[in-house]
C-alpha cells in the first residue's frame, strides 16, 4: 500500500518513521515534506494547504492511506475531501477541527459540557473588551479566536499590555480575521501535561503523556516558540490525575463533540494544567503536538498505521494501543534568532541513528550536491528513548552535542523540571 503524509516538520518525520515500521507499505509521499526525510519518504512539492492538489496526487497515484497532520489543511476540510475522493484518511473533518481552530467554539463547548477550563468572556468588539479589561484580574490571557501559527496567545502582565494585544488583535489585525473575535481568560497556575489521544469519535486511547518547553531560553525565560523539546512521560500526570482526566475532560470532551454534530476522528491533543483545583483544559489541538510526537511515538510499542486505520474505521474499541515502559526526549536544535529572524542555509552535520537515537528533521532543505542545509527555526529534533527520564535526558543531550551546524542553539533545561518532581 502507498501512504501519503501531510506536513513538512518533525512531527511529520517522526509520523512516516514510525509508520514506516509497517511491512505493508511500499511507499510513503510527503507533501511536501523537507530534504531531511528523503531517505524515509519520497517529498512531492506540494504545499500543505494546496487541498486540490493534494487530493488529486492522492487519486493519480492510488493512494490507500493518507494522514493529515497540521491544523491548517484539517481547518480547510483536506480529509473531508480525501475521503470525498475515495482516500481513506486520518484526521478529523473541517467540522471537528473547530476544536483546534476556533477558541470560542472550544470554550463554548467546555462550557455547555462541564469540561473544567478557565472562567472567560468573548468579546467582538474592542472597546468592550478594553472596559471589561478594566474589572478583570492580572495577569489577563487574552486569545485571538483562530488560528495564530501558535502565536494568539498573550498573558498581559499591566493593563496596558492587555488592551495592546486587544488593539493588535481587533484593531490592528496582526492575525488577519483570525483576531476579529477574541477570547479573555481567566489565569491558570500549574505544571502544564499534554496528552495526545487516539480517538475515533466515541473511544478514546490516550497515549503516554508528555512535557513541552514552549519559551525560547532556560527558565523559561524568552518568547513563546512552537516548542523547544519535549521529555516523555510527564511525571505530573500520576493516576490520579489520569483518571480524572478520562473521566472530568477526555469522555465528556468526545461525548460533547459527537452530541454536537461533528465527532472527533484522529489524534486529539489535550494541553492541560494540573491545578490545585484539579486538571483543566488550557487547549485543544485538532493533531499531533510537535514536538510532543517526536518524544510520544518512539514509545509506540503497537502499529501506528493499524491504530489509524482503526480510527478512521471506528473500531478502536478492538484495536490495542500500547506504549513501552521507557522514557524520551527530545532536545530542538533551533537557528539563533528564533522565533524571530534567523538566517538559513547552513550545512548540517547529524548524528548518526541507532536503536536510542533518532534526529527528526524539521527545517531542512537538500542542497545542490544532495548535502542537508538548515531552513527553518526549528532545524533538528534530537531524541532519545532509554529507561528513565534522566538517562534519555542525557543520551539526547550527548547525541545534540555531536550534532552540528552555524548559529545553533538549543535549551540545555529540557526535561529539568520533569526530573526535579521525580
Ligand atoms: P496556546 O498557544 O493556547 O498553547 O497557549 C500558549 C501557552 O500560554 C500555554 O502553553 C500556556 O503556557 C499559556 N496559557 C494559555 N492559557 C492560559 C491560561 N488561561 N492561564 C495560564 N497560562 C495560559
Ligand atoms: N507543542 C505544542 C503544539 O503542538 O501545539
Amino acid at each position: 500500500m502507498n501512504i501519503l503524509v501531510v506536513g513538512s516538520g518533525g512531527r511529520e518525520h517522526a509520523l512516516i518513521k514510525a509508520l514506516k515500521k509497517n511491512q505493508e507499505i511500499e511507499t510513503i509521499y510527503a507533501l511536501p515534506g523537507n530534504g531531511g526525510m528523503a531517505k524515509d519518504a519520497v517529498c512531492v512539492p506540494i504545499g500543505a494547504k494546496d487541498i486540490d492538489g493534494i487530493v488529486k496526487f492522492a487519486v493519480e497515484n492510488k493512494i490507500g492511506f493518507a494522514v493529515v497532520a497540521p491544523d491548517d489543511p484539517l481547518a480547510l476540510g483536506a480529509v473531508d475531501a480525501l475521503e470525498a475522493a475515495g482516500i481513506p484518511s486520518f484526521g478529523p473533518t473541517k467540522a471537528a477541527a473547530r476544536i483546534e481552530a476556533s477558541k470560542v467554539f472550544a470554550k463554548e463547548l467546555m462550557k455547555q459540557y462541564g469540561v473544567p477550563t478557565a472562567a472567560y468572556q468573548v468579546f467582538t468588539d474592542p472597546d468592550a473588551a478594553k472596559a471589561y479589561l478594566k474589572t478583570a484580574p492580572l495577569p489577563a490571557v487574552i486569545k485571538a479566536d483562530g488560528l495564530a501559527l501558535g502565536k494568539g496567545v498573550i498573558i498581559a502582565l499591566t493593563l496596558e499590555d492587555a488592551e495592546a494585544a486587544v488593539s493588535d488583535m481587533m484593531e490592528n489585525k496582526v492575525f488577519g480575521d483570525s483576531g476579529s473575535r477574541v477570547v479573555i481568560e481567566e489565569f491558570l497556575e500549574g505544571p502544564e501535561v499534554s496528552v495526545l489521544a487516539f480517538t475515533d469519535g466515541k473511544t478514546v486511547r490516550p497515549m503516554v503523556s508528555s512535557m513541552d518547553h514552549k519559551r525560547a531560553l532556560d527558565g523559561d525565560q524568552g518568547l513563546n516558540t512552537g516548542g523547544m523539546g519535549t521529555i516523555a512521560p510527564n511525571p505530573y500526570y500520576t493516576e490520579e490525575v489520569a483518571e480524572r482526566c478520562m473521566n472530568e475532560i477526555f469522555l465528556p470532551t468526545i461525548r460533547a463533540m459527537e452530541k454536537e454534530g461533528c465527532p472527533f476522528k484522529g489524534c486529539l491533543y489535550f494541553g492541560l494544567m494540573v491545578t490545585k483545583n484539579g486538571p483543566k483544559v488550557i487547549e485543544y489541538n485538532c493533531r499531533f503536538g510537535d514536538p510532543e510526537t517526536q518524544v510520544v511515538l518512539p514509545l509506540l510499542k503497537s502499529d501506528l498505521l493499524t491504530i489509524m486505520q482503526a480510527v478512521r474505521n471506528e473500531t478502536l474499541a478492538d484495536c490495542p494501543v500500547e506504549f513501552s515502559d521507557g522514557a524520551a526526549c527530545c532536545v530542538v536544535m533551533a537557528s539563533q534568532g528564533y522565533p524571530q529572524h534567523y538566517e538559513k542555509g547552513f550545512p548540517i552535520t547529524l548524528t548518526p541513528d541507532t536503536d536510542e537515537i533518532t534526529t527528526y528533521v524539521a527545517g531542512a532543505k537538500l542542497g545542490e550536491n544532495g548535502e542537508l542545509l538548515t531552513n527553518g527555526g526549528r532545524v533538528l529534533g534530537v531524541t532519545a528513548t532509554a529507561g528513565s527520564i534522566k538517562a534519555a535526558i542525557e543520551k539526547a543531550y550527548a547525541a545534540a552535542e555531536k550534532t552540528h551546524f552555524d548559529n545553533a542553539f538549543y535549551r540545555r533545561d529540557i526535561g529539568q523540571r520533569a526530573l526535579n518532581k521525580e
